[in-house]
């Protein structure tokens, strides 16, 4: 069954003592009111080992933002999908534009980031999306069609443990969010390729997550959507207040 997530990507923000602080305020904030949808936060690689034992494991899920496209050896100051998942992290975000547009990542070391990742039994929720020329191109559903080409060698069974998030780039932290239109229809077009590939089954399986200025006012109408399964949210992932506003977009 596709399921509803909200998921928080710290990024490169909050001290260990400050994140472990937050940690702590949304696992209480969602154990004394049990969300309706799957909630994950991602952090910095150094949080992971000190917030996974302290969030309550059937309410948040933990995981890392990045993971290396080797499984280990002389890469000094990366840090691989075996060690991230020996934290009891559980998910990695991958193939982020962060990481594609100021470290370089490509299809292809995206590809081995995701191989791995799954072989240490992180679940990644891998990012797509275009840049605000290519969308001013109209040439949006190429690029995240090319993109998916990281996921897409993988076999059905493996697919299936992958979550997808759509993150048009001139979206994220500008406070300019796509429309619910404009996500519906690319989340329909996203979900049309997956089930070109692997089948209806599993393409009505995926969850297919959007990203970009999502916030408490406008997830509603996001998440209204039949192909918008969910957030990942940046931004407003480091406020309680704003990340539960979220989450609560799948109450009625
Ligand atoms: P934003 O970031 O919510 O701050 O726009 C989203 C993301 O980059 O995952």
């Amino acid at each position: 069954m596709r399921k509803n997530i909200v998921a928080g990507n710290w990024k490169m923000n909050k001290t260990l003592q400050e994140g472990i602080a937050l940690a702590k305020e949304l696992n209480e904030a969602l154990v004394a009111d049990k969300p309706n949808c799957d909630v994950v936060i991602c952090t910095p690689f150094i949080h992971l080992a000190s917030v996974s034992p302290i969030v309550d494991a059937s309410v948040i899920g933990v995981g890392a933002e990045n993971c290396a496209d080797k499984a280990s050896g002389a890469y000094t100051g990366e840090v691989s999908a075996a060690m991230v998942a020996s934290t009891g992290a559980q998910y990695v975000i991958l193939g982020h534009s962060e990481r594609r547009e100021y470290y370089g990542e490509t299809v292809e070391t995206l590809k081995a980031k995701v191989e791995l990742a799954l072989e240490n039994k992180l679940l990644p929720i891998f990012c797509i999306g275009e840049v605000l020329a290519e969308r001013e191109a109209n040439k949006q559903n190429e690029v995240v069609a090319a993109q998916l080409a990281s996921v897409f060698d993988l076999s059905a069974e493996d697919f299936g443990k992958i979550v997808l998030a759509y993150e048009p780039v001139w979206a994220i932290g500008t406070g300019k969010t796509a429309t619910a239109e404009q996500a519906q229809e690319i989340h329909a077009y996203i979900r049309s390729l997956v089930a070109d590939k692997y089948g209806k089954e599993v393409a009505d399986n995926t969850s297919i997550l959007y990203g970009g200025s999502c916030k408490p006012s406008n997830a509603k109408e996001l998440f209204a959507n039949p192909d918008v399964d969910g957030g990942l949210i940046g931004g407003a992932a480091l406020s309680v207040a704003d990340f539960k506003g979220i989450i609560d977009a799948f109450k009625a």
